[in-house]
């Protein structure tokens, strides 16, 4: 596995990202919510640096079916709290094609959100296919596929606490493994 940002990078790109946060909103409260499950370990670290009152919440949405190309998008928000009249900000690992934080969106704004933002650890640096793009990102990536600090694959990685490019002879390994 390359090493592609480390544990010193990714202290100093989630507070960048917390500091320009606490910018635009202020004291505003807040109400964060968390695109599960791989903002999972962003979130945990992201929530303590904010500085505002915040109310903190999770969706669940998925789309890599297996793979490591996305495939059909499933959003559950059975655990969801309530956004009605409320500023929401979207916390997920990765925009990648876009269409999650683009669906997730919608849907707070359905549910009455006041305002919905966006904020990704990292910008996938690839063809994205919707129009929206995120309001605070802690790093632009090239289009390589990257697991830790919460991304995975095959709900494997999720708990390096770095981030590292698979190779391909590493993905067939990993999905070898996965079907013992
Ligand atoms: P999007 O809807 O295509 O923007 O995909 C976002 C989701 O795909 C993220 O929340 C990740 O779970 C997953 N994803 C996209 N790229 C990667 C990657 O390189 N590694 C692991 N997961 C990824
Ligand atoms: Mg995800």
């Amino acid at each position: 596995m390359r090493t592609l940002l480390s544990e010193a990078e990714l202290n100093a790109g989630v507070q960048k990202l917390a500091s320009e946060i606490d910018s635009h909103y202020g004291i505003r409260p807040l109400t964060v919510i968390a695109i599960m499950t791989g903002s999972l370990v962003l979130f945990a670290d992201l929530i303590r640096r904010l500085s505002m009152p915040q109310r903190v919440g999770v969706v669940q949405a998925s789309s890599y079916r297996g793979g490591t190309t996305s495939g059909q998008l499933q959003v559950d928000d059975a655990m969801m709290i309530e956004v009605k009249g409320r500023d929401v900000l979207l916390v997920d690992d990765i925009f990648d094609t876009g269409k999650t934080l683009d669906r997730v969106s919608g849907m707070m704004l359905e549910h009455g959100a006041t305002s919905v933002q966006t904020a990704v650890l990292l910008h996938k640096l690839t063809q994205h296919s919707v129009e929206m793009r995120p309001d605070f990102v802690a790093f632009e990536i090239p289009d390589e596929f990257v697991v830790g600090y919460g991304l995975d694959y095959l709900d494997m990685y999720r708990n390096l606490p770095y981030l590292a490019v698979l190779s391909p002879a590493e993905i067939e390994a990993t999905a070898a493994e996965s079907e013992t």
